[in-house]
């Protein structure tokens, strides 16, 4: 008989804040919200399905401005009229006792619903990347102080709508991500340049939220996420080593947690190093932040696994398959851990038709190493 207490066990966070276990469900952009960006039904529904999934719920990126919005159905916490629906979001989120987080974010270059509205898109610099149709315009020193505020207001917003919590999307190629990377930020000012400089608007951002946090819930969480390395075939982009030195200055601004983003598996590690990123990662954290990992957890045995790669396990797609997974832990019944969409639990997960027809289709698999299986 296995004993799963230590999922279950749990977790007091930087800041004081306490989740109930150690499992999360990670932040997924997957119902529809209003044209505005205000919360629809469809994800009040899908929440409703997953109170139970884990102990730590984070919802899927909201853009902190109209400005950078990568789809057109993105959830928004740009302006106070987003508040009363982000409440309905935040109780139905905690209704079973799980922690309410939101994943906040600018898409920067990525921002192609907005580009469709405003005919451009802002990034650190101008340059072209592969994949996208249009040249972003390179920020202005002030249009930078501007987003770093927007920041803090969408922390306020989120804190009146009753979140628990905030998690700074670092991650996905996104504005955050786009600074810190040598291919997308070739600025020669104080946001571009050295390693130190790249770091500058990250940890901008970081303080402005923690600011806000501190000032108006001292127990809010503040995590941050971020993919541990960028390769880029012409060599620029950022290595684990560079992320590590982000991580650690990261983790001095009473973080309560740092969250990997990762698609090859929990036990993933860097090209250059067999250390897995979580054992690397926690190894210089210590006992600054929590570390959170994802990624193709399908199992209770695999997410009892995850915890000695990090202290919170997050579940992105298993979160879609199984909306009970933490429940069916705590009740003793993990064997019957769902790891596929049927024809029996599909009317059952809330999921938008198309979403459930990609699981089904063979064309995404769970087990598949690498990135090539996200075929959204
Ligand atoms: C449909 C879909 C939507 C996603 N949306 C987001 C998102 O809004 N923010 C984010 O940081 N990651 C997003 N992700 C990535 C997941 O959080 C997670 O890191 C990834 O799916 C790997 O975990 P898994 O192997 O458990 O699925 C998304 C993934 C999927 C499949």
């Amino acid at each position: 008989m296995i004993n799963y207490q230590p999922l279950l066990t749990p977790l007091t966070l930087t800041n004081g804040a306490v989740i109930p276990n150690r499992l999360a469900m990670a932040p997924t952009s997957v119902t529809d919200a209003a044209p505005d960006g205000s919360i629809t039904s469809a994800n009040l529904l899908f929440f409703e399905a997953r109170s139970q999934v884990a102990g730590l719920l984070i919802a899927g990126a909201a853009t902190v401005t109209e400005r950078g919005k990568a789809f057109e159905s993105q959830m928004s916490v740009a302006q106070d009229q987003h508040i009363v629906g982000l409440r309905q979001l935040a109780e139905t989120m905690k209704q079973d006792g799980s922690k309410a987080v939101l994943q906040i974010y600018h898409a920067g270059c990525q921002a192609a619903a907005s580009h469709a509205i405003y005919g451009e898109v802002v990034a650190p610099s101008q340059r072209s990347f592969q994949g996208l149709r249009y040249e972003p315009r390179e920020l202005s020193d002030e249009e930078i102080l501007t987003i770093i505020r927007q920041f803090g207001e969408a922390t306020e917003r989120a804190i009146e709508a009753g979140f628990d919590g905030v998690e700074i999307h670092g991650a996905n190629n996104f504005l955050i991500h786009q600074f810190f990377s040598a291919y997308s930020n070739l600025r020669e000012d104080k946001w571009g340049g050295s390693l130190e400089k790249r770091m500058a608007f990250p940890l901008a951002v970081v303080k402005e939220v923690k600011k806000v946090a501190v000032k108006e819930k001292s127990d809010f969480i503040v995590g941050y996420r971020l993919v541990p390395e960028e390769i880029i075939v012409d060599g620029t982009g950022y290595s684990f080593e560079e992320s590590l030195a982000l991580i650690d200055v990261l983790a001095n601004q009473q973080l309560d947690y740092i969250h990997l983003s990762i698609f090859s598996g929990y036990k993933s590690h860097a090209a250059n190093s067999p250390v897995p990123y979580g054992q690397a990662v926690k190894a210089l954290v210590g006992e600054r932040a929590a570390v959170m990992i994802v990624s193709q957890v399908t199992t209770a045995e695999e997410a009892l696994d995850g915890l000695k790669f990090g202290d919170i396990v997050a579940l992105g797609r298993s979160s879609m398959i199984e909306p009970a997974f933490a429940a069916k832990i705590e009740k003793g019944q993990s064997e019957s851990i769902w790891t596929e969409i049927t024809a029996e639990s599909a009317p059952n997960l809330a999921l938008p038709h198309d979403l459930v027809e990609l699981f089904t289709s063979g064309a995404v698999s769970l087990r598949l190493p690498g990135q090539e299986y996200l075929q959204k």
